[in-house]
């Protein structure tokens, strides 16, 4: 067995080099009773049916988040999302007096989180933190960030990416009618309250109307942003064929940003947990569209079924906590429609060349429950 790296650091390697070919029964009880995780070379040497081969990096898009950043890109992100909040506080202080929306600002605040989305994931991790007092404007400013990064997954030109960004920003601005009581109540809200909450789609509309030159896609959205393709949504209860891509999209933006904030009252979900609930919730979101909002995050939960690399299909693998990318593990080739021998490949945004990640339905490529294949591969089965 020819071993390839050892995670960790060097002083927890429990060999004295990182790269050799594993000869004999002594050096693979070391490497055994050690707690290093290891990737090793099946072109190499051997392959055993538990461990994980060589894993061969594959390029997303450029701009899909990676979960990896420095301090550095951290502080621009937090300098960027507290400039960008200020702005959204402004407009919100603007309509209450009737102003309406500065058009200008606005759009400038999305051209500038636009231009940094080439580390989203920074991004978005500052904008997790809701403080109490300002959690309507940092989530305008998630949802925009999440909105434009969605766009440019789904490959909209840069004018219909800008559009949707801005849709995101302004989605709730309903809300500058709503008290401050209501907004801010941490708890639950009672029947009257919920009744005037429910209020600020049409309220947003109304203001958006009366401003000129905003995105027609930016009022769609803010007055359809609750609705539910099972139509239990409000306030109209709309069904799936009245609801455009651009709601469904902001729909879940604004949903997976709910649920991942972090508040003084609340730790909020990671990003795994937040799109598992999604995936789980019967009849809210678009599946196809959660796909690729998963893909624009970087987060799948383990057992999907995709096709990557043109023609292979793949099981997405338990989430990697090491800064690495999704990790598939790929058994079958659409093209010779024969399994193949099993290969890890880390999605990455290190090389140039893009990639694509499609859903697949197991249905229409097994007749054995997918559920049962998918745990095999995972496991390492090798017959399957
Ligand atoms: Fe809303």
């Amino acid at each position: 067995m020819y071993v390839h790296s050892f995670a960790g650091g060097w002083l927890s390697h429990p060999l004295w080099r990182s790269r050799l070919l594993i000869s004999s029964n002594e050096e693979l009880e070391r490497i055994r009773s050690s707690s290093s995780e290891i990737v090793i070379d099946t072109a190499k040497g051997c392959d055993v049916a538990t461990a994980r081969p060589i894993q061969t990096p594959i390029s997303p898009r450029s701009t899909r988040a990676s979960g990896r950043f420095g301090r550095a890109d951290q502080a621009r992100a937090t300098e960027l999302a507290q400039r960008s909040k200020a702005v959204v506080n402004a407009m919100f202080a603007d309509c209450r007096l009737g102003k309406g929306v500065p058009t200008n600002d606005i759009l400038a605040v999305v051209d500038d989180i636009a231009d940094s989305l080439n580390n989203i994931a920074a991004f978005i991790s500052v904008t997790r933190l809701k403080a109490q007092d300002d959690q309507t404007y940092t989530n305008s400013v998630a949802v925009c960030a999440l909105m434009i990064s969605l766009a440019r997954e789904l490959g909209y030109p840069a004018a219909a990416v800008r559009d949707l960004g801005m849709a995101g920003l302004l989605h709730d601005v309903g809300k500058s009618t709503i008290s401050q009581d209501i907004l801010l109540k941490a708890g639950p809200l009672n029947e009257a309250e919920t009744i005037e909450m429910r209020r600020h789609p049409t309220q947003g509309y109304d203001i958006l109307a009366a401003t000129t030159g905003l995105p027609p896609v930016a009022l769609d959205v803010c007055l359809h942003h609750h609705e539910r393709l099972d139509g239990l949504g409000y306030p109209f209860g709309l069904k799936a064929e009245a609801i455009s891509t651009a709601t469904r999209m902001a729909s879940i933006c604004d949903v997976y940003d709910a649920i991942t904030s972090i508040r003084p009252y609340a730790p909020g979900k990671s990003p795994l947990e937040a799109v598992t609930e999604m995936e789980t919730a019967e009849g809210h979101f678009d599946r196809a569209l959660l796909f690729q909002f998963m893909g624009s995050i970087g987060v799948y939960p383990a057992g999907k079924l995709v096709r990557i690399l043109g023609d292979r299909l793949a099981v997405t693998l338990p989430h990697n906590h090491n800064g690495i990318g999704p990790v598939f593990r790929t058994f079958y080739s659409t093209v010779d429609t024969r399994f193949l021998r099993h290969q890890d490949v880390i999605l990455t945004e290190d090389l140039a060349d893009g990639t694509t990640v499609i859903a697949e339905d197991p249905g229409s490529w097994f007749s054995e429950p997918w559920a049962t294949m998918a745990a095999r591969i995972m496991a390492g089965d090798r017959s399957v």
